[in-house]
Order: structure tokens, then C-alpha cells, then sequence
């Protein structure tokens, strides 16, 4: 019988990866996820939009592709255990590839401003939550500090290992589109994303799509609390990235970056969180010329904050179950 297995990120970019012999392969089957064409967006804006859904990988977000090779090269290393601070995803991947590698995790989050289903991902994956009387920034200053003094290796994207996994979105947009794109959007919390993406277009030829960085306005408030992030450690290599390729950073605010969540979710079927969202907002904001081919990296799925889901959604109805009550509720909308 043929057993179908997924390929580990690790060995599909094998070559453009730091895997060595002795690297050994820890994978949830991460990356490969899928790009798929917003028709209606695409018809409204005139131009070419492809989401590349993130929220594919095993944990629901990018940070899978980047944890694959960070979790890998800390046990080629023998690391014990590894840290994180965290807004909630970096939290869950680094649990659910420690948990794959028999290694402990430690990740230090704000407290109380973690999405609900990544905080129960991550205590589901055993990883150790300590939430922080204090920001993210404060919590990564920590982090950092614990992991100099040697007993923890660092999984934040500050581990230029993550970077290195992150690139790969990168080469499959390349692949899958037959060509560069004219753009990408992508939302900008710490920046270690778009600084893996500016990485990723150096090792390619030809010209590079301009790399539109979407930040919140607010950001130590912002509802996309995965961005929640006042000083983003990787801001000079974003803005060298943004300069190269032509890009900008756009600022948006909440309204903006909801408007677009509910528009996405509710004319493209696509559901990603909301922080996600702020990539299309920023496309909305600045489209580019006509019949550009664009991709907005929808970088988490929408099931990791279901409290804000909710907040947006029209209320559900009761009935008996009796086929005119139900015919009744369903014309009434
Ligand atoms: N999208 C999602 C879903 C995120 O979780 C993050 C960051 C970003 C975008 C921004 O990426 O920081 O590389 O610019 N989340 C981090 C975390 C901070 O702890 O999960 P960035």
C-alpha cells in the first residue's frame, strides 16, 4: 500500500536551507500551503490578487516554516530547551515542534493579550506559558536575556534559522505563479517576517516585487494583538527591504484592518486572523497599476482569535426544530 507522507519544508528547499547531514528533520509538514486567486478583490481593484493562505500550516501560522529549521538546528546544536516571547503563534509553533522534538519550550506572553485559540494550542502542546506583568517588548528583552545566559537557545525570529525557514513562502509564491509578482503584502508586527522575504528575493534573480509592509497604527493596542508590538526589533532591516524593492510601510488603522478581515472572509470564503487582514487593507489603501499581479500573505488562520470573530459576527438564532420556525429564521436574514 502507498503511504502518503508529507515533504518537511527541510527537504523540498534542501539546498537554499543551512540543512547539513547531521541536521536532523523535525516536521509537522509544514509549508506548501496553498495561493489561491481572490476573484472579487481582484475584480474590484483590477488587478491580479493571490493570497497566499499561511494559515495552512500545522499550527495555523507562517511561523511553522521558520520553527521547523529553528527547532531543528537547536537539536543538531543539543539545545535542552528553547524560549520565546510572544504575541501567541510563535508561542504555539515553538510548543508543537518542541513537543515533535522531545525538548521542552518556554515562551513568555503579555498577559491577558494573547488570542484565545493560540493560548490553547500552545498549553495543549505542553508548551510552559509564563504571561508577563508587561508588553511583548519587554517580554522578548527577557527572553533574550535568559537565553545569553545559555540554559535556553532563543526561537524568536532574532534566530536567524527562523529567517532562513520563513524564506521559503517566498520561493513557492516564485514557483507557483511561474514568475515574480509585482507585490506582496504582508503584515508588520516585529519585521521578521518581511526581513526573511527581503533575504528570500536577494538569493533570486530578476527583479524583485516591491514588498509592502503593513503595520497598525496603534501598535501597542492595535485588535490585531498578534502585531501588538511597540519596538520592532527587525525595523532597519524592514525599511532596507521596503527601499530596495520599492516598497512602503503602510500604516492603517483598526477600522481599516477589520473592514477588510470581514470583506475578505465573507466575499472570498477566506478566514484568516485579523492581523492578516491588515495585508489586504494595505493593498486596498495603495493598489497598484492596473493589472498588477499582487499576493497578500495571510500569514495566520482565523480560528486563532475567535473572541474577535465573535465581537464582528451577526448573532445566531434559536429555534424549535420545526421546518417553518427554521424557514422562517433563514428568510430573515
Ligand atoms: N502575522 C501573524 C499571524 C503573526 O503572528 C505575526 C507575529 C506577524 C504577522 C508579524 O510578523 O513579527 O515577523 O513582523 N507574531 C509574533 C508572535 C510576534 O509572537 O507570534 P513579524
Amino acid at each position: 500500500m502507498m503511504t502518503l507522507v508529507a515533504v518537511p519544508l527541510a527537504e523540498r528547499y534542501r539546498d537554499r536551507l543551512p540543512i547539513g547531514e547531521s541536521t536532523p528533520v523535525v516536521s509537522l509538514g509544514e509549508g506548501s500551503t496553498p495561493l489561491l486567486r481572490a476573484a472579487r478583490l481582484s475584480r474590484r481593484l483590477g488587478v491580479e490578487v493571490y493570497l497566499k493562505c499561511e494559515g495552512a500550516n500545522p499550527t495555523g501560522s507562517f511561523k511553522d516554516r521558520g520553527m521547523a529549521v529553528a527547532i531543528a538546528k537547536a537539536l543538531e546544536e543539543e539545545a535542552e530547551a528553547v524560549i520565546c516571547a510572544s504575541t501567541g503563534n510563535t508561542a504555539s509553533s515553538a510548543s508543537a515542534y518542541a513537543a515533535r522534538a522531545g525538548i521542552p519550550a518556554v515562551v513568555l506572553q503579555p498577559e491577558g493579550a494573547v488570542a484565545a485559540g493560540k493560548l490553547a494550542q500552545t498549553r495543549m502542546y505542553g508548551g510552559r506559558v509564563i504571561e508577563v506583568r508587561g508588553s511583548f517588548d519587554e517580554a522578548l528583552a527577557a527572553a533574550r536575556e535568559l537565553a545569553e545566559r545559555g540554559t535556553h537557545v532563543l526561537v524568536n525570529s532574532l534566530n536567524p534559522y527562523r529567517r532562513e525557514g520563513q524564506k521559503t513562502a517566498v520561493f513557492e509564491i516564485v514557483e507557483e505563479l511561474g514568475r515574480m509578482p509585482d507585490a506582496i503584502y504582508l503584515p508588520y508586527g516585529g519585521g521578521g517576517n518581511t526581513a526573511a522575504y527581503g533575504q528570500a528575493l536577494a538569493e533570486l534573480e530578476g527583479t524583485p516585487p516591491r514588498i509592502v509592509a503593513a503595520e497598525a497604527a496603534d501598535r501597542a493596542r492595535t485588535v490585531a494583538s498578534a502585531i501588538r508590538i511597540s519596538d520592532p526589533v527587525h525595523a532597519d532591516a524592514v525599511r532596507t527591504t521596503v527601499e530596495w524593492t520599492g516598497g512602503a510601510v503602510v500604516t492603517l488603522d483598526d477600522d481599516e484592518i477589520l473592514t477588510a478581515w470581514r470583506e475578505l472572509v465573507r466575499s472570498e470564503g477566506v478566514f484568516c486572523e485579523p492581523c492578516s487582514a491588515a495585508a489586504v487593507a494595505a493593498l486596498e489603501r495603495e493598489p497598484p497599476e492596473p493589472g498588477a499581479t499582487v499576493v497578500c500573505v495571510l500569514t495566520g488562520h482565523g480560528l486563532k482569535d475567535p473572541d474577535t470573530a465573535a465581537r464582528l459576527s451577526p448573532p445566531t438564532v434559536t429555534v424549535d426544530p420545526d421546518p417553518d420556525a427554521i424557514a422562517a429564521a433563514a428568510a430573515a436574514r
